[in-house]
């Protein structure tokens, strides 16, 4: 059975979720039902990142990752293709493979030893002959089951949804913003090697809103963090060339001043560079995508991948129940940057956005903070507030997707909520409302 074939969704989800009048059902961050139903109608249905083309280059490279709570395979055959699939043997289910990353010629099951090409077909059986007669099995039916695969600039995706939107147009105009980080110098992005891994009691939800539009937080929450790592506090707010952009549940939130995040790395041979490609970054993307990379930004995918492009951080909130989160971290950097720059960053990134970063401990205390006080049978009934900036929609010239003015602002959560909302109530993606028509269907964007 197909997952989406399933998707009966047993209420209106927009009870939960109110964007006009901006405000969230707490349940939906504790509940066992909402998840299992998140579990079925985005992690089975939606496009989500499972690695970087420099994370796996060469044939029988390999990652394993997660779909929702679906582990998955994501290994490069020796036909230079990548495939994704269950990491769950058709046998009797056991996980094929154990280990996070590698080469493998092959993967072959611990329990009786069924074996797995790296392009995800059943090759062989163990005792074939004596233990199985004429039509007994057809291995080319008992893969395990294959995701759709789709790349973006270097960027892999993955869904199990036959029906899905191709990726292109689950992107959508946000493809202008990804451009930003995924393509501003020739030679493109590279993961660095090395995967942080960490954990949160807290629901995966309140880590994606954070970095597709919380600016508001970084002034209180960081403040030490920021006076420790800068020599004093972060420079006052101003909300002039500050923006909110969402499109299709997708959402960037930044300034445009051009420096911000890069400063925050803490080294002068980084900025030194960016300045030195700003003009070049200009000529490629415009001037208006030039100041935008790197200046005081977060953005995130839907459903759950996010990065801070100008500090280089790369995370995926991996769900593992409604009151836990598995966090996957990475660097992320220029390929053609020189190695001292490349190195710079790393140390940057991982001082500022790793587990022990002065930054991202302040965050997983609040997020937990707010999954467990829905612990509380009248809490977990109250509303949360999504009020900020509801009058401030704009029409830009150029910046593509639903914009609102202000930095400070909840209209990328709302947003989000809102796409949430739209995949939960959805039987399949033809029900799925079109809530923007994009500037660049069908066209590149750079
Ligand atoms: S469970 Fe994998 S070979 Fe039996
Ligand atoms: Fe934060």
């Amino acid at each position: 059975m197909r997952p989406h074939e399933q998707a009966q969704p047993p209420q209106d989800y927009f009870r939960y979720v109110n964007v006009d009048a901006g405000w969230v059902d707490r349940r939906i961050f504790w509940d066992e039902a909402i998840y299992e139903r998140e579990l079925e109608a985005i992690f089975a249905r939606c496009w989500q990142f499972v690695a970087h083309d420099s994370q796996i280059p060469n044939a029988g490279d390999f990652v394993t990752t997660y779909l929702g709570e679906d582990g998955v395979i994501v290994s490069r055959h020796t036909d230079g293709k990548v495939y994704v699939y269950l990491n769950a043997c058709p046998h009797r289910g056991n996980k094929i493979c154990f280990a996070d990353e590698g080469n493998a010629r092959r993967f072959t099951c611990n329990y009786h030893g069924w074996a797995f090409s790296t392009a995800g077909e059943l090759t062989g059986l163990p005792s074939e002959r004596e233990a199985y007669d004429a039509g007994d099995i057809d291995k080319a039916a008992w893969g395990p089951r294959r995701a759709r695969v789709e790349t973006y600039k270097g960027m892999i995706f993955a869904t199990f949804d036959p029906d899905a939107p191709g990726l292109e147009e689950y992107l959508g105009d946000y493809r202008w913003y990804l451009d930003a980080f995924l393509d501003n110098d020739e030679g493109g992005i590279e993961f660095l090697p090395g995967t942080i891994k960490s954990y949160a009691n807290a629901n995966w939800k309140f880590g994606v809103e954070n970095f597709i539009g919380d600016a508001y937080h970084a002034w209180w929450t960081h403040d030490s963090g920021g006076r420790a790592m800068m020599g004093g506090p972060f420079p006052a707010y101003d909300p002039k060339d500050t923006y909110h952009a969402s499109v299709n549940g997708h959402g960037w939130e930044f300034a445009l001043e051009g420096f911000g995040d890069i400063a925050i790395l803490g080294s002068q041979e980084v900025i030194d560079y960016y300045a030195a490609l700003k003009p070049k970054i200009a000529a490629r993307l415009g001037e208006l995508r030039a100041r935008l990379f790197g200046s005081l930004a977060s953005a995130a995918m839907f459903p759950n991948m996010t990065f801070l492009p100008g500090i280089h951080t790369f995370r995926m909130w991996l769900p593992r129940g409604p009151r836990k989160l598995e966090l996957r971290v990475w660097t992320v950097v220029p390929k053609n940057a020189p190695q001292s720059v490349k190195q710079a960053i790393n140390i940057g990134c991982n001082m500022t956005f790793n587990p022990a970063g002065t930054l991202e401990m302040d965050d997983g205390e609040n997020w937990e903070g707010n999954t467990r006080t829905n612990r509380g049978w009248v809490s977990r009934h109250e509303k949360l507030h999504y009020g900020c900036g509801k009058s401030r929609q704009i029409e830009h010239p150029e910046l593509p997707g639903i914009v609102h003015e202000g930095q400070f602002n909840d209209a990328n959560q709302r947003l989000f909520y809102q796409r949430w909302a739209d995949l939960m109530n959805a039987k399949s993606w033809s029900d799925v409302p079109q809530r923007y028509a994009p500037r660049y269907a069908g066209r590149p964007t750079r």
